[in-house]
């Protein structure tokens, strides 16, 4: 059994559309019935440096290196000041979305050095920034809300004014696509693929599901 002192970390993924925003509010709320104390976050953000870093992300052009250092510079500030101190409190943190993102849209969509992208995994979510095998921070569990991008731009047509990301062409999201399975393939154990072509019920049906099967929903006897 997990300690509860040690925090359970969940992350949301997919691509623009997929749908994963309203399960992330369902899920928080079922782990607060449970009796958790649940840190809600998103990335790139969740600090005021970091909110500040997403605003350039999403909105100014740049290249993919320049992209990839400032997504992980808010990473850092986030990983240091907000996730860890929560999962040393023993919460459950929901971030929507994580590195496998930056793997999936700097990497995969933008064409970005997987490599690279792996080194600085490794410098930001190790506690000395070093690398330390077996120091990496890393979601607990990852859900993966996967649908095909040409349901997903429907889906957004009209929705908001796009950003950077959503205004991309069809096939800069099946690379996405492409690059989250490649992640979820590497590590079959943290991920749950989320059939996102699914009524709402039944996909929130399948998040409660895969979080149970994890033993990650019982009653919290410590809280
Ligand atoms: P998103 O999570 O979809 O938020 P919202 O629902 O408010 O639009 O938007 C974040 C965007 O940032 C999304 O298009 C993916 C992109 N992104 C990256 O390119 N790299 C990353 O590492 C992260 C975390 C996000």
């Amino acid at each position: 059994m997990r300690q509860s002192s040690q925090g359970l970390f969940i992350s949301f993924e997919g691509i623009d559309g997929a749908g994963k925003s309203t399960h992330i509010t369902g899920l928080s709320e079922a782990f607060i019935h449970k009796g958790y104390q649940v840190t809600l976050t998103r990335e790139p953000g969740g600090t005021r440096l970091a909110e500040k870093l997403r605003a350039l992300i999403l909105n100014d052009a740049m290249d993919a290196l320049t992209e990839s250092l400032l997504v992980f510079a808010a990473r850092r500030d986030h990983v240091e000041s907000v996730i860890r101190p929560a999962l040393a409190r023993g919460d459950v943190v929901l971030c929507d979305r994580f590195t496998d993102a930056t793997f999936a849209y700097q990497g995969a969509g933008r064409g970005f050095d997987l490599q690279v992208l792996t080194q600085l995994e490794h410098w930001v979510q190790s506690q000395a920034g070093r690398g330390l095998a077996g120091d990496l921070l890393q979601p607990n569990l990852t859900y993966w809300f996967d649908l095909a991008p040409a349901l997903a731009a429907e889906r957004l047509a009209g929705a908001r004014v796009p950003d950077k990301f959503e205004s991309q062409p069809v096939a800069f999201f099946e690379a996405v696509r492409g690059g989250y399975a490649a992640r979820a393939a590497a590590d079959p154990v943290r991920f749950a693929r989320i059939q996102g072509d699914q009524s709402k019920e039944q996909v929130f049906a399948d998040v409660l599901l895969a979080a149970q099967q994890r033993g990650f929903l019982q009653a919290n006897a410590h809280g």
